[in-house]
C-alpha cells in the first residue's frame, strides 16, 4: 500500500526538468501574456460548437446561467492549479503535481484521466473543426459525399440538390415546406474525414516540431476574439432593430422540464454547465508557464482569473445574443454562430465566422495534442509507460512515436464519434482531474509542506472545497453514460497500472534497490 502513496522526489523533478532545457525558460511573460496564453488555449469547439447543442437539448436562453456556473467551478479549480504550479514549475501539469505530492497512484489516476482532457479534447476540437469546414466548402457548392461527412449515424437527406444533414432545423424547415422528411431519400455517414485529417495535419505538425510563437498566439487570440466581437457587433445590431423577435426567441428563458433530468428546467441548466464547461477547458495551459512568469505571485492569478473573466463575458454575451437572434431548439447544428449570424442578413458575416472558427480551433487542437504528448513523454519517462513513448527523434527532437501514435489514435475516434460523446467524456474527465488538484492542495495546506510556491491560493479551505462542490455538482448531471465510459476507462487504467506501470515505475525500483534518491527523499518532501 505505502508503495502506492510513492513521490517522485522534488528535486529529481527539477533536474530532470533542467536536462531537457526546460529550466532555461526565459522569465519573460508580463500579465498581457498570460491572459492572451490563457484566451487562445481556452476559445474553441466550446463557444463555436457546443452553445448551440446545450442551448438547444439541455437549457435553452438559460444557458447563460450555465456558462456562469461552470465559470465558478474553472475559477476556484484556476486558483489550486496556480499553486501547484508555482510549486512545481515543470511540464507535465497536473500528473507532475500529483506524482510529487500525493503519491503515485493518484499521479496515475491523473495521468491516465488527462488522457481524456487532451485526447479526447483533441478529437472534440477536430469534430467542431470539421463541421465549419463543411459548412464553409458547402458555401462554395463543394460537397462531400454524406458517407464521409460525419460520425457513423449521422442522417442525411436529399434536398434542394444537394445533401444535407437532419437537424431540428431542417425539420422545421420541411415542415413550413409541407414536406415529409421520410419521403425524401435518406444515407448515414460512416466516416467523419475533415476530423481525421485535422487531427493527422496537427500530428504531422507537432513531429515536426513546432516552435510556439507568442506572435503566432496571439495573431490567433485576436481572430478569435475579433470573429466573436464581429457577431456580438452584428447581432446586437440586428437585436435592436427586431426587439419582438428576439424577446419571443428568449421566451421562456428557462424552457419547462421534458420530465427527464437534464432536459430543460434547473437540472437542464446543470447539465448544460457540464456539457458547456469544455469551452472553459484550456486555462491550465497558464499555470503551466508559471516559470516563465516574470512574477509568477502577482501575474499568475492576472492570467487564469484575467483569462477566465474576459472568456466568461464573451461567452455569456454571445450566448445570449444567439438565442435571440435563433430560437435555442434551432442551434443543434455543426456551426450554430454561423447559423446566428445568418439571421442577421449580412452576407459576409457567416464566410468570416467559419474562417475565424476554422483558424482559431486548428490552434486550440494544436495545443491540445501537445499537451497529450508532454503528459505521455512524461509518464514513459517515469517508467509508467512503454520506454519507446519517450523516444526522441534525433533531428525533429519531439517524441515522435508517442506522438504518431497518439494521433492515429486521436484521428480515429474523431471520426469515429459523436461530439456530445466526446465533449462530455472530456468534461468529466477534467472535472475529475480538477477535484482532485483541488483535494491536493488543501490536503498539503492541512498536512503542511516546506516546498516553497511563488503563488499561495487564497481562503482555504474554501477555495478547493467550492472548486470540488461545483465540479462534483456537474459531474453528477453529466449522465449516466458519460459516467459509463468514464468508469470504464478508469478500470482500464487501473488495470494498465497494476500489470504493467508499478512494475517498470522508475520511483518504484528506486525504493526496491534502496537508492538515496527513491523514496528516503522523497517522503521528507510533504511530510
Ligand atoms: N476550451 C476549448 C474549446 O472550447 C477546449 O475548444
Amino acid at each position: 500500500m505505502s508503495n502506492l502513496l510513492a513521490k517522485k522526489p522534488l528535486h529529481a523533478i527539477l533536474n530532470e526538468a533542467g536536462e531537457t532545457g526546460e529550466h532555461s525558460l526565459k522569465r519573460a511573460l508580463g500579465p498581457t501574456n498570460l491572459i492572451s496564453l490563457g484566451i487562445g488555449a481556452i476559445i474553441g469547439t466550446g463557444i463555436f460548437v457546443l452553445t448551440g447543442t446545450a442551448a438547444a437539448n439541455h437549457a435553452g436562453p438559460a444557458i447563460i446561467l450555465s456558462f456562469s456556473l461552470a465559470a465558478v467551478a474553472c475559477v476556484f479549480a484556476g486558483l489550486c492549479y496556480a499553486e501547484f504550479a508555482s510549486m512545481i514549475p515543470v511540464a507535465g501539469s497536473a500528473y507532475t503535481y500529483g506524482y510529487a505530492t500525493l503519491g503515485e497512484f493518484i499521479a496515475w489516476i491523473i495521468g491516465w484521466d488527462l488522457i481524456l482532457e487532451y485526447a479526447l479534447g483533441a478529437a472534440t476540437v477536430a469534430s467542431g473543426w470539421s463541421g465549419y469546414v463543411l459548412s464553409f466548402l458547402g458555401d462554395f457548392g463543394i460537397r462531400l459525399s454524406p458517407k464521409l461527412a460525419g460520425c457513423p449515424g449521422t442522417a442525411f437527406v436529399f434536398f434542394q440538390g444537394h445533401w444535407e444533414r437532419v437537424t431540428m432545423r431542417l425539420d422545421k424547415a420541411l415542415a413550413a415546406k409541407h414536406i415529409d422528411i421520410a419521403t425524401l431519400p435518406h444515407q448515414y455517414s460512416s466516416f467523419n474525414l475533415f476530423g481525421f485529417l485535422g487531427i493527422m495535419l496537427v500530428t504531422v505538425i507537432l513531429v515536426i516540431g513546432i516552435k510556439e510563437s507568442a506572435n503566432f498566439n496571439s495573431f490567433i487570440v485576436i481572430v478569435k476574439v475579433c470573429v466573436l466581437l464581429v457577431f456580438l457587433g452584428l447581432g446586437i445590431n440586428y437585436i435592436l432593430g427586431h426587439r419582438a423577435e428576439a424577446i419571443s426567441n428568449w421566451t421562456p428563458f428557462l424552457p419547462a422540464n421534458t420530465g427527464h433530468y437534464g432536459d430543460f428546467g434547473w437540472s437542464g441548466i446543470a447539465t448544460a454547465a457540464g456539457v458547456i464547461f469544455f469551452a472553459y477547458i484550456g486555462f491550465d495551459a497558464v499555470s503551466t508557464a508559471a516559470q516563465e512568469a516574470k512574477n509568477p505571485a502577482r501575474d499568475m492569478p492576472i492570467g487564469i482569473l484575467g483569462s477566465l473573466v474576459i472568456c466568461t463575458i464573451l461567452y455569456i454575451l454571445v450566448a445570449g445574443v444567439l438565442t435571440g437572434l435563433v430560437k435555442y431548439s434551432s442551434l443543434d447544428v455543426a456551426d450554430p454562430i454561423a447559423i446566428g449570424i445568418d439571421q442577421t442578413g449580412v452576407a459576409w458575416g457567416s464566410t468570416l465566422v467559419k474562417l475565424g472558427a476554422i483558424c482559431g480551433l486548428s490552434s486550440t487542437m494544436v495545443v491540445m495534442l501537445l499537451g497529450q504528448t508532454r503528459v505521455f513523454f512524461s509518464m514513459a519517462h517515469d517508467g509508467l509507460l512503454p520506454k519507446w513513448a519517450s523516444t526522441i527523434h534525433p533531428r525533429f527532437r519531439t517524441p515522435y512515436l508517442s506522438t504518431i501514435l497518439v494521433g492515429i489514435c486521436v484521428a480515429t475516434v474523431a471520426a469515429l464519434t459523436p461530439i456530445d460523446v466526446l465533449g462530455n467524456l472530456v468534461s468529466i474527465g477534467t472535472l475529475l482531474a480538477f477535484i482532485i488538484v483541488c483535494g491536493g492542495v488543501w490536503m498539503l495546506r492541512v498536512r503542511g509542506t516546506d516546498v516553497p510556491r511563488a503563488f499561495v491560493t487564497p481562503w482555504i479551505p474554501f477555495t478547493p472545497i467550492m472548486g470540488i462542490s461545483v465540479s462534483a455538482l456537474m459531474m453528477l448531471s453529466l449522465g449516466k453514460e458519460t459516467w459509463a465510459r468514464l468508469i470504464i476507462w478508469l478500470v482500464i487504467g487501473l488495470f494498465i497500472y497494476f500489470f504493467y506501470s508499478r512494475k517498470h515505475s522508475k520511483v518504484q525500483l528506486a525504493i526496491a534497490n534502496g537508492t538515496p534518491n527513491g523514496t528516503p527523499r522523497a517522503k521528507s518532501m510533504a511530510d
